[in-house]
């Protein structure tokens, strides 16, 4: 039995995520010409959208990751958001973007947005591969959105049920089995 084996539908290809990046990227570099971004991703699920990202992204930026608490090995967000691990530099008047796999309550990025906000960045964006818009409970402004997806639970490309499916190249939405 493979990973494979737990896919019930694929729900945006591989092909798709990559183009959908390019555009992104050209987007992000059109709109930071001149500057340095600092980009955050939110470990661990946004740091393949990110390594891909940056890739696709033509002005010098740095990187700096920061880590929050996740819904234990359920797919509930108790709605509790804690920092797991905090970013290593300041950013004091630096132009951030912060990179997350999925909105879906919007909890995360609403209080990743207040935390940052209160350090005085330059700029503050937010850059989210997914948006489950109709599960939202927080109102986030997202900047650069790669796609709306309906209210299901995938995984792939980064996004994990219980630690696994990361590695898959696609997002999915796995077999009811697989959670039972
Ligand atoms: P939010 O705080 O509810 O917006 O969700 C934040 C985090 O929950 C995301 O960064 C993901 O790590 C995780 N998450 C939300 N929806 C899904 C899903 O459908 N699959 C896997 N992880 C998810
Ligand atoms: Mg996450």
């Amino acid at each position: 039995m493979g990973l494979l084996d737990d896919v019930a539908e694929v729900l945006i290809r591989e092909e798709e995520i990559a183009n959908r990046i390019g555009d992104l990227g050209r987007q992000i570099s059109r709109d930071y010409d001149g500057k340095t971004p600092l980009f955050v991703g939110i470990l661990k699920g946004a740091s393949l959208f990110l390594s891909d990202l940056i890739r696709q992204v033509t002005v010098p930026c740095m990187l700096d990751f920061i880590a929050t608490s996740a819904y234990g090995d359920g797919t509930e967000n108790s709605g509790i958001v804690r920092i797991l691990k905090d970013l290593d530099q300041t950013i004091e008047g630096r132009h951030v973007v912060i990179v997350d796999d999925i909105i879906d309550t919007g909890f995360t990025m609403d209080y990743l947005l207040e935390t940052l906000k209160a350090r005085y960045p330059a700029s503050l964006r937010v850059c989210a591969l997914l948006d489950k818009v109709s599960r939202r409970r927080r109102h986030v402004p997202i900047d650069y959105r790669g796609f709306e997806i309906p209210d299901k639970f995938v995984v792939g490309y980064g996004l994990d049920y219980a630690g696994i499916y990361r590695n898959l190249p696609f997002i999915c939405v796995l077999k009811p089995e697989v959670y039972s």
